[in-house]
């Protein structure tokens, strides 16, 4: 196993931990015994982590820590960025001192997360990061990229398309609306009346969410809309239908609907955070940062997150 000097020790770190599955309250930061890198693995010493709604779901009680393979004590996060500080035996594609942004499942809020070099799910990933685009950035690619990435392939959007994103300020949302608008596409985007400005620096044409939506859609797009996803819950989805897209073009992330897919960001197709990374660097697709917080923070951060009116993403730095 080859090894780098770091600073702090390679043998402890800090650690989100929890020992009781709950709210923001149960989030502790604890300096632990830092992971070791096995055979395929590399162990990075993670600088910045990306939050996803998904990391506060799935500890916010035991059953669905269960469903997603949880156990206490936990730990909490799973968008990392840092850098390579031990690599496995038989690994090639990964050098100690090599930049990399991934995805380590309820454990990336941590000083060093071990992953396997060659995982290929969110859960358990690595991908080289490219000059170009810092970790703060990097971090937050990994969840929220890979389910843009597979919302758009749900509904395949051109230049001869009007797509309403519902959500499309979110973390989530950022993504699928530059995919969108990179793609050809005129995305209408909802959200609230406060987040009109930021929509349209993203490249939306706004769009109050709630009661009356069909129809404020209806006078922005008078030959109509063709194709749809719901990045929040199902209001986008009974909308778009109300005003005549086809359920093969709409899509849910948040929801179960009979009848329109169900994108996930396990499904992304392969490459799709690569090329996610490459639009990055190249200064085509840009993520706002809504707000970062030292680790010490992490109650705080997942406070606001929770609240559900991020504009972008939330960052922890370590
Ligand atoms: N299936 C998957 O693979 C997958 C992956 C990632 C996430 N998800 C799920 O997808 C959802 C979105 O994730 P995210 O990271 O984008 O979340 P997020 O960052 O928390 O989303 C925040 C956004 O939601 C908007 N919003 C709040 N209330 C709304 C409403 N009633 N209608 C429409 N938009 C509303 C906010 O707009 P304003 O601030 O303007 O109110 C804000 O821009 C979450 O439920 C998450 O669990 C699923």
């Amino acid at each position: 196993m080859q090894e780098q000097s770091n600073q702090p020790s390679p043998d402890h770190g800090k650690a989100v931990r929890l020992d009781a599955f709950g709210g923001p309250d149960v989030l502790d930061v604890r300096e632990v015994l830092a992971p070791q890198a096995g055979p395929g693995q590399i162990r990075v010493r993670v600088t910045a982590a990306g939050l996803n709604p998904m990391d506060w779901f799935m500890t916010s009680d035991a059953d669905t820590a269960a469903r997603f393979g949880l156990t206490l004590p936990a730990g909490f996060g799973t968008d990392y960025a840092g850098v390579v500080d031990q690599v496995g035996d038989g690994v090639s594609d990964f050098a100690a001192g090599d930049r990399v942004f991934g995805g380590a499942l309820s454990r990336a809020v941590a000083d060093f997360v071990v992953v396997d070099a060659g995982g290929e799910t969110a859960a358990n990933e690595a991908h080289h990061t490219p000059d170009g685009i810092d970790d703060r950035i990097a971090a937050t690619l990994t969840i929220a990229g890979r389910t843009a990435s597979a919302a758009l392939a749900a509904i395949a959007p051109g230049p001869d398309d009007t797509v309403l994103i519902g959500g499309a300020g979110g973390g989530v949302g950022v993504f699928a609306v530059q995919l969108a608008r990179i793609a050809g596409a005129r995305v209408i985007g909802t959200g609230s009346p406060s987040s009109a400005d930021y929509l349209r620096e993203l490249g939306a044409e706004p769009v109050a969410y709630g009661d009356g939506l069909a129809d404020r859609v209806r006078a922005l797009a008078p030959d109509g809309v063709t194709a749809a996803m719901d990045l929040h819950g199902v209001e986008t989805v009974h909308v778009a239908r109300e005003i005549g897209v086809q359920d093969d073009r709409i899509c849910t992330i948040a929801a179960q609907v009979d009848g329109v897919t169900a994108a996930n960001g396990a499904n992304a197709v392969p490459g799709a955070l690569e090329e996610i990374a490459r639009l990055v660097a190249a200064g085509q697709l840009h993520v706002p940062i809504a707000e970062s917080f030292p680790v010490e923070q992490i109650r705080r951060a997942v406070e606001l997150q929770a609240g559900r009116h991020v504009r972008g993403k939330i960052v922890i730095d370590l």
